[in-house]
């Protein structure tokens, strides 16, 4: 049996995705930013599979501070990983700042998730599995030139959500060459999540017709799922499928470079060894 940690481990996906694990009898670190939602989901999958065995600690993706501390502690607890699945995500509907000074969608869905897998690279097993959960949104981006973070000019709620995705979409497809890791990204299509809230006038007539079609957060975990037991790098799982975009994103970016600069923007943050 292996060890998982699951990034957002209380909301939809994540929840569906540690119930999955631990009743298959995997360890499962759930990282939350709310311990009391987290404690409530643990004790409701507890319910059904007694003998799980699940774990939790505080993570806030709006604080490199957290994310330190976080992957600090579980190196001194002696914790060695299998799989770690960045899953946390948000879609702010205005602009604002973290106390770190970062647009806080691009720091929780890019920034910190790319800290934490770097810090949590030593007590990754050498074929551990990575999966980095991005969105079919990040094809319709593009990143803007003050990349590695992101222009205030430019803010919009879906604009920078989907920047984001795309950042990570890009730094996955770099890390998965630079490490003996499985790295992979998955894609849950379109889900009936809390995420999709708009939070726009029209999110009542949303709720009563789109929400009803979209996929239910256990489907829309699946690829990610088989991401974290694939013996694939590097690429992108949706539905039943697994694409390379390698081919089409290093043409139209220059993947090095993105890697470089996010090295050194995280090297601001935390002593990095280098890959
Ligand atoms: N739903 C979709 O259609 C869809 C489509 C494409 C991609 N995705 C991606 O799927 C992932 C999971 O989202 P979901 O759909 O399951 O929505 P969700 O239920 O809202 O889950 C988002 C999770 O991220 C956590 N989170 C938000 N801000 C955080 C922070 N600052 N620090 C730590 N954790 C934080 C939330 O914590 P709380 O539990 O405390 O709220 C929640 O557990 C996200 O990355 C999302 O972008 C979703």
């Amino acid at each position: 049996m292996k060890t998982f940690l699951v990034t957002g481990a209380s909301g939809a996906m994540g929840s569906a995705a540690v119930r999955k694990l631990a009743g298959e009898g995997h360890t499962v670190w759930m990282a939350c930013r709310n311990l009391q939602k987290g404690e409530t989901v643990r004790r409701q999958i507890l319910q059904d599979y007694p003998e799980a065995d699940i774990r939790i600690k505080l993570l806030d993706l709006s604080s490199f501070d957290s994310v330190k501390t976080f992957a600090n502690e579980l190196k001194e607890e002696g914790v060695k990983l299998d799989g770690l699945f960045n899953n946390a995500g948000t879609m702010n509907r205005h602009f604002t700042k973290t106390r770190d000074g970062i647009e806080t969608t691009w720091q929780v869905n890019f920034l910190s998730p790319c800290l934490l897998t770097r810090l949590l690279l030593p007590i990754l097993a050498p074929d551990a599995h990575i999966d980095n959960m991005v969105s079919l949104s990040a094809h319709y981006a593009r990143l803007t030139e003050n990349f590695p973070l992101s222009d205030e000019k430019d803010f919009t709620q879906l604009g920078v959500y989907a920047q984001s995705k795309l950042a990570l979409l890009l730094y996955t497809l770099e890390l998965s060459r630079r490490v003996p890791q499985y790295v992979n990204m998955s894609d849950p299509w379109i889900v009936n999540t809390p995420i999709i809230r708009l939070d726009r006038w029209f999110d009542p007539i949303a709720d009563l017709f789109f929400r009803p079609v979209c996929y239910t957060p256990e489907k829309g975990v699946r690829p990610a799922l088989r991401a974290l037991f694939s013996d694939e790098r590097g690429k992108y799982f949706v539905g039943k499928s697994i694409r390379d975009y390698y081919p089409k994103y290093s043409k139209r970016y220059d993947l090095q470079d993105i890697w470089t600069r996010v090295e050194a923007f995280l090297a601001t943050i935390a002593p990095l060894d280098c890959l």
